[in-house]
């Protein structure tokens, strides 16, 4: 049996099904490519007959995306399978997937069909896809929930008649893991010719098992699984693919197999996803959430400290994730706080030590996280002031409906004067953004952008916050003004001179400009 499993990544197509991830085409095309690059080794782009918006998706990913195999879904029925090759011809290696379901529920009270029917729609669609083209994938829909018999019956009929793969989704995440290999064991040894077919796990999260029965499918002899990255899916969710490859690559020693995924485009593919589906990766998310490599508790930052492999079991550059955080709180210990401080480019004597230290416990009593940011702003207020590299001094914005925002800012460098420039956005505050980076020179990614009102009535405060990413680090700046687009200029100037103050730490130099006030520590 081959040692390698094959990736079928659905997230265009059962992902898309998550209520209000839908994409569009370009959107869709994106993904596309970012899961070629991932080096997936099945794309299933969408399901044509559904609507014109996926027909044209799964056209355009056939025509452009050479790599992979380009998959789109069909029924059981012609119109569907004639509609799916219609948008799959021009692929370089197309493949059909027709489901038709099997369990008792479905054939009662959706089909209204019996066993003999459904295995004969079964084989006339199989045959029909091989009319078009060699790469035929079956799925008995509800198969975890299909007699063991009846469901052997149809997946013979479907390699008699020609699929390639047969698929074994767990429709409604209703498996559990040693039931659901029993089922790949029973086909794999009772079915006839099996041996020419690659066997599938196509697997939900109702229960929150859909990673632990794939890979349960696997250690019974599935060399493919169907998965979605973040998880994202109908209902729950399907199988994370982020979790089963690296569960596949961690544990090779049990599981004595791999992928072809090439595991440092993780984090960066399910940032992607998540911008374009606008689904929030939940922070504890394993391999992907934004926790998954911070440590809190003192003993496990201190362990980590002295040697990583204590607390953790794989490094955050494998799945391209931004380093180790260290996520400081009341649990952490002087050790850490000194790193976190080195980190950002100070070096404080071990009096300066002492006094931020205390502060900081003072701080984490009141404060769940104490964040980059915080420890910035407790030296700048117990060791050194921090410089206001830039500071706002005008702006004039364009805005309108069928108007390009336009956005003119000047801005004082302490050292050297007014600069002037401006910029066009796809909003008044992404075109003061993009002044404002065209006059520091200075680009950040912006990751997080909120607006909150501080005082009530029409002439209320709004204070923004923003923060962004630079050198793999989380950056944050507040404004507040009555005009929000005010305040999100300072917010933004905000982060962009603590980033300023830290290049300037870091680069062993004085601080940016020549305000500095207070020893350099
Ligand atoms: O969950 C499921 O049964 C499916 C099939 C179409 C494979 O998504
Ligand atoms: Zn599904």
């Amino acid at each position: 049996m081959q040692d390698r499993v094959i990736i079928f990544d659905t997230t265009l197509r059962d992902g898309e099904q998550s209520p209000g991830a839908s994409m569009t085409v370009e959107e869709k095309l994106e993904v596309a490519r970012a899961l070629d690059e991932l080096g997936v080794d099945v794309i299933e782009a969408g399901f044509p007959i559904a609507s014109p918006g996926d027909f044209e998706a799964v056209r355009c990913i056939a025509e452009e995306v050479r790599r992979p195999i380009i998959c789109g879904l069909a029924r059981c029925n012609p119109a569907d399978i004639d509609r799916a090759w219609e948008a799959l011809r021009h692929a370089e290696r197309p493949r059909i997937h027709v489901f038709l379901a099997t369990s008792a529920i479905h054939r009662e009270f959706k089909l209204r069909m019996s066993k003999d029917e459904i295995i004969r729609r079964a084989v006339e669609s199989v045959r029909r896809a091989r009319s078009y083209c060699e790469d035929v994938e079956f799925s008995p829909e509800d198969a975890a929930r299909t007699e063991l018999d009846f469901l052997t019956a149809v997946v013979q009929a479907a390699v008699d008649a020609g699929a390639t793969t047969i698929n074994i989704p767990d429709t409604v995440g209703y498996a559990v893991p040693e039931e659901f290999a029993a089922v790949f064991r029973h086909l794999i040894e009772n079915v006839k010719g099996a041996e020419r077919v690659v066997f599938s796990a196509h697997c939900h999260d109702d229960l929150g098992l859909a990673v632990a029965n794939s890979l349960a499918a696997v250690k019974a002899g599935a060399r493919q699984v169907e998965c979605t990255i973040n998880g994202i899916g109908e209902r729950a969710g399907n199988a994370a693919l982020e979790e089963i490859v690296m569960a596949l690559r961690l544990r090779k020693d049990y599981f004595g197999v791999d992928t072809a995924i090439k595991t440092q485009r993780l984090y960066p593919t399910s940032r992607l996803v998540a911008n374009v589906t606008g689904l929030v990766v939940q922070r504890n998310k394993a391999i992907v959430g934004r926790n998954a490599f911070a440590h809190e508790a003192g003993i496990h930052q201190d362990g980590i400290l002295k040697e990583r492999t204590t607390y953790e079991i794989m490094r955050p550059e494998d799945v391209g994730a931004p380093r180790t955080e260290l996520v400081l709180g009341k649990h952490s210990g002087r050790h850490a706080l000194k790193k976190a401080l080195e980190d950002l480019g100070y070096h404080p004597t071990e009096e300066q030590l002492d006094r931020v230290f205390e502060a900081f416990k003072r701080l984490a009593d009141r404060k769940k996280h104490v964040y980059d940011a915080d420890i910035e702003a407790l030296m700048e207020e117990h060791i050194r002031e921090a410089v206001q590299v830039w500071t706002l001094e005008s702006f004039h914005v364009i805005a309108g409906k069928n108007v390009t925002p336009t956005a003119t800012v000047v801005i004082r460098r302490v050292d050297d004067g007014v600069h002037e420039d401006a910029a066009t956005g796809d909003g008044p505050v992404d075109a003061v953004f993009r002044a404002i980076e065209r006059i520091t020179g200075l680009s950040a990614r912006l990751t997080d952008y909120q607006v909150r009102s501080v005082t009530s009535g029409k002439d209320a405060q709004g204070e923004v916050s923003v923060e962004v990413e630079y050198d793999g680090r989380t950056w944050r700046g507040r404004g507040l003004s009555t005009d929000i687009v005010e305040a999100s200029a300072q917010a933004y100037l905000a982060a962009l001179n603590r980033i300023a103050n830290y290049l300037s730490r870091s680069s062993g130099g004085e601080p940016v400009g020549s305000a500095a006030t207070g020893p350099t520590p």
